[in-house]
């Protein structure tokens, strides 16, 4: 690598340099931006060096004090003195937080105190892959973009991120379902199987680009009913009573039994329902309770989902390489229905061991997982993101409201990526932002569309830093673009005369 020239020079005042902070004074015509990374040797004998992540900087120029602005603009006199690189007295100075210390090759916590005076230099690329635990050249990996400031490196994640979550946050348009593409063309890359629960028909073009299929629920596969837990029946069921769940429940639990003492291998939406007409006058005398418990049950028929369960759907074909399950013109109750027995059936033959490790994106996720009030997928979503490290179950949750969504789940999602958020959606993520500094989370709202702060834990990433996500390699991949109204109006409803 050849040496390049110093960027600055690490100063000295009442407050820094510290084992956690130092001032650099920038030379003339160097720039620094928030979130690039620095290098400052150390006069250890082993030749370390701290890696430092710029948070700002500040210009200090006693010419344009308001004072001196002042008595020019009044006396109408110009700007008459020599510019940075010619002045004693006009200097910048890049505020640093030090991250890493590197010795041969190894990283740990910074532990030597920087020198005043020391020189500062732009990190290079291998320094910043082992600052920030990207993966060794060569090694399988996730390619997903470039460092958006500093020093161009190639943000390579190691595979294995994907088995500990990702949480993909940011405004509408920010950039979010293009980046979930960039992340599917990696993962399809390695061969691991991807479920899109694909709301708003975004993802069907990338899908079908990379090989994979698009299916309508009820119309190309259905699912099992019994593969429900009880709480997930009680809540899709649209009733408020307690006596008409204490029937659904006490039908469903009794089916269960059979199916674990093996007298039957499945049941239906029917055979719940005519449970509920059995078991019915043992709870209530009201014979009305009773036929209204049933009735609300029998919807679930009607949800597009539940089928008779004689052919179960070929999981391990329809999801290799990668599936989108088209629910755009679902309404609520069906959305909630069909992601939760997608996600509930899936999890179910994963943990029996019969389709292999996958990964599951659901878009919009605060309405699957919302903060506060339950919804019928939240339990299996909690889930996935508990338990699924163990079992190669992987989860991609994204929102453009972190504000609305289960604090605990996002949580649970060691790779994060926050693309440019309203400031009102700052505090939410709070809870998941790493080590980025109030600089960067200060910066987001203004962020360009396409790039965002990547941060994660020491398994995943191991310092935040704003990241360019890639192109796409599949073009014309995008999907759930706005239909032109005013194009329609012109060409379909409006004659020439501009009435319908
Ligand atoms: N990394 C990127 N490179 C190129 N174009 C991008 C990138 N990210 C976003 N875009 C453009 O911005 C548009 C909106 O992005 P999208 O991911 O659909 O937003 P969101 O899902 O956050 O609402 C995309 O259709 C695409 O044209
Ligand atoms: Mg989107």
């Amino acid at each position: 690598m050849t040496e390049t020239s110093s960027i600055g020079t690490v100063v000295s005042d009442s407050e820094c340099p510290t084992f956690e902070r130092v001032r650099v004074k920038l030379k003339a015509g160097c720039d620094l931006k928030p979130g690039a990374l620095v290098k400052i040797p150390t006069d250890r004998t082993d030749g370390g060096l701290l890696i430092g992540r710029v948070q700002g900087a500040h210009e200090w120029n006693p010419n344009e004090q308001p004072d001196a602005v002042g008595v020019r603009d009044t006396l109408n006199i110009p700007r008459n003195y020599p510019r940075e690189e010619d002045s004693t007295t006009i200097y910048r100075v890049a505020e640093v937080e030090l991250i890493e210390e590197l010795i041969e090759g190894e990283t740990r916590a910074p532990e030597t105190l920087p020198n005043a005076g020391a020189d500062v230099f732009a990190a290079d690329v291998e320094e910043i892959v082992h600052s920030l635990g990207l993966a060794e050249p060569g090694s399988p990996c996730l390619m997903i973009g470039h460092t958006a400031t500093g020093t161009k490196t190639e943000i390579r994640l190691k595979r294995e991120i994907i088995q500990r979550h990702l949480f993909i946050c940011g405004t509408t348009g920010s950039g979010k379902s293009y980046s979930m593409g960039v992340v599917a063309e990696e993962l399809v890359d390695q061969g691991l199987p991807i479920v899109f629960i694909d709301t708003q028909d975004e993802y069907s073009a990338i899908v079908e680009k990379l090989g994979g299929q698009v299916l309508t629920p009820g119309k190309d596969f259905t699912l099992r009913i019994s593969s429900l837990t009880e709480q997930e029946v009680l809540d899709l069921v649209p009733t408020d009573s307690d006596l008409h769940k204490n029937m659904i429940g006490i039908a469903y639990n009794e089916l269960w039994d059979e199916l674990k003492a093996k007298k039957r291998t499945r049941f239906l939406v029917a055979d719940l329902v005519d449970r509920i007409r059995t078991i019915g006058p043992r709870v209530t005398n009201s014979t009305s309770s009773v036929d209204l418990a049933a009735r609300r049950t029998a919807i679930l028929e009607r949800m597009d989902i539940f089928g008779d369960g004689e052919d179960r759907a070929n999981w391990p074909k329809l999801m290799t390489p990668c599936l989108a399950i088209k629910c755009k013109h679902l309404t609520m109750n069906r959305l909630q229905t069909v992601a939760t027995a997608v996600l509930r059936e899936l999890q179910n033959l994963r943990l029996d061991g019969f389709i292999p490790p996958y990964v599951a994106v659901v878009d919009e996720a605060h309405l699957f997982v919302p903060d506060g009030d339950g919804s019928p997928c939240k339990q299996i979503i909690r889930e996935g993101v508990r338990i699924g490290r163990h079992h190669g179950i992987c989860m991609v949750l994204l929102t453009q409201s972190p504000v609305d969504i289960d604090k605990r789940a996002i949580r649970q999602c060691n790779t994060r990526m926050v693309f440019a958020l309203e400031p009102d959606q700052l505090d939410a993520i709070r809870g998941v932002k790493a080590d980025a500094s109030e600089e960067m989370l200060r910066a987001l709202p203004k962020m360009p569309r396409g790039t965002c702060v990547l941060s994660g834990t020491y398994e995943s990433i191991k310092h935040a830093i704003p990241v360019r996500i890639r192109q796409r390699k599949h073009k014309e991949s995008e999907g759930g673009k706005a239909p032109p109204i005013f194009e329609e109006m012109a060409n379909k409803w409006l004659n020439p005369s501009r009435r319908i």
